[in-house]
């Protein structure tokens, strides 16, 4: 089947862009007051502040440059209270601590140490600091070793039964750089709390050769450059793990494989050290207060689907399922019911037999599938039939890839099928979810979910 028109558009917007690139600028710090902090914070000589105890001087945050090679933030705890960060640095640092502060305070209030993330072959310098005991709902304002560029955070709320959270979702994120950048502009439109992808980020298979680690460079980068707002707020993101993360893709194409830190973290070097969520052993599950759970899993690259997964998996999903979360959406990156590749291909089998079934027991409604390059969604599933109670798989991973062509609505599971670019706008409110898939000229491909 010939490409979707719109597919060929946006490649040739694509060769558009790859042109008209400009590379990355040093740009001048920015202006951290706004009229809304002036406005919060009146001049402290007025009357009612005359009475205040003298305050505390902040920490003394000096400055050298004007931003860092890249941000990057992330969590390892709950997103209503915590942010963890990271920076990248190509020159030797004067200053390894961060500066942070309330939007709208008129000096740092705290200083926090950050530690070196070793990550090999790479010649720029990772740095990481978690900030904790942070207020749900807020924002704040931080600045990096020794870089005068303010970024912005936003922690996550406590609760979503008034205001909806808005968060994009997706994965197989880099063919190319211009790929990747092209996506993220009509993702930012849509303003996301946080991107959730699924696997396939860098496309740098895990290798040593300097070609590969310019990809995770190039990733970064374009991270930098596109998914910080106008006001500088930075979009935080959670990365699973695929195939292009690990050397040969699949545990069971190594002989030594063994199920130690030490053999993970050989075989995705990269994945391990720049990701500080999930961490080892490269599944986790971050839960946003006592609304909403994600867990990420590793879809038999470093890991296999069965065995201690699994287990872990099932104890997880039964604790979420009695503390009464309503939305539990697992990420993972190959997808149980394709829609390029085999429905009888082994990786997939296994995740319907040793998955699916909890995924099913457990109150799951929605699932997010990567790694065919193709956007599907299923139609609702429970017991490997099409039932109205059933879990819908959205998919299958082309953010920044190459869309494959074909149309496998002829599957009995498949009901929506799209060969183009796309990335998911994932709405929550209260007990509802509602999705739309845009591409990257910002067209709704697909649109479904609980709410009306
Ligand atoms: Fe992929
Ligand atoms: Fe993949």
């Amino acid at each position: 089947m010939p490409l979707r028109p719109l597919t060929t558009l946006a490649i040739l917007l694509l060769l558009t862009a790859a042109c008209d690139r400009t590379a990355p600028t040093d740009a001048a710090p920015h202006d951290n007051t706004t009229p809304a902090e002036d406005a919060e914070h009146p001049d402290p000589d007025t009357p009612d502040e005359e009475d205040a105890p003298p305050q505390e001087p902040g920490p003394e945050c000096p400055t050298t440059a004007a931003e860092p090679t890249a941000v990057f933030l992330t969590w390892q705890s709950d997103p209503t209270t915590t942010m963890t960060i990271d920076w990248h640095l190509t020159d030797e640092p004067h200053r390894t601590s961060l500066c942070f502060r309330g939007l709208g305070d008129d000096q740092w209030t705290r200083e926090v140490d950050a530690v070196e993330v070793p990550i090999p072959h790479l010649e720029r310098r990772v740095f990481r600091a978690e900030i904790t005991d942070l207020e749900p709902g807020h924002t704040y304002e931080f600045q990096v070793g020794d870089f005068a560029r303010v970024y912005r955070l936003e922690t996550m709320p406590s609760s979503i039964d008034d205001e909806p959270l808005v968060f994009a979702a997706g994965g197989d994120t880099q063919h190319a750089p211009q790929f990747f950048e092209l996506m993220n502009a009509p993702i930012m439109e849509h303003d996301p709390a946080f991107i959730a992808w699924g696997g396939d980020l860098a496309y740098a298979d895990g290798g040593s050769h300097p070609d590969h680690v310019q990809r995770w460079e190039a990733w970064f980068d374009v991270i930098h450059r596109t998914l910080v707002t106008d006001e500088g707020r930075v979009v935080p993101i959670l990365a699973g793990i695929g195939n292009h993360e690990v050397v040969d893709g699949y545990y069971h194409r190594h002989d030594d494989f063994e199920q130690t830190d030490e053999w993970r973290e050989e075989v995705a070097p990269y994945y391990y050290s720049f990701f500080a969520f999930p961490g080892q052993p490269g599944y986790g599950v971050l839960d946003f207060g006592d609304y909403l759970s994600l867990p990420f899993l590793d879809s038999d690259h470093t890991n296999p689907v069965d065995g201690l997964q699994t287990e872990w998996l099932a104890s997880v999903l039964q604790e979420r399922a009695d503390a009464g979360f309503t939305h539990i959406m697992p990420t993972y990156h190959v997808a149980a019911f394709p829609s390029h590749r085999d429905f009888n291909d082994p990786i997939p089998e296994r995740i319907r037999t040793h998955w699916v079934p909890l995924f099913e027991e457990h109150g799951v409604r929605l699932v997010f599938e990567n790694h065919d390059h193709t956007y599907k969604r299923t139609h609702a599933i429970r017991s490997l039939a099409v039932e109205p109670d059933g879990i819908i798989y959205v998919g299958d991973g082309s953010w920044g890839v190459l869309p494959r062509v074909g149309d496998s609505r002829t599957e009995w599971y498949i009901e929506e099928f799209v060969s183009d670019f796309h990335g998911l706008i994932v709405t929550l409110h209260g007990d509802d979810f509602h999705v739309r898939a845009i591409n990257p000229g910002g067209e709704v491909l697909d649109e479904f979910g609980t709410a009306h």
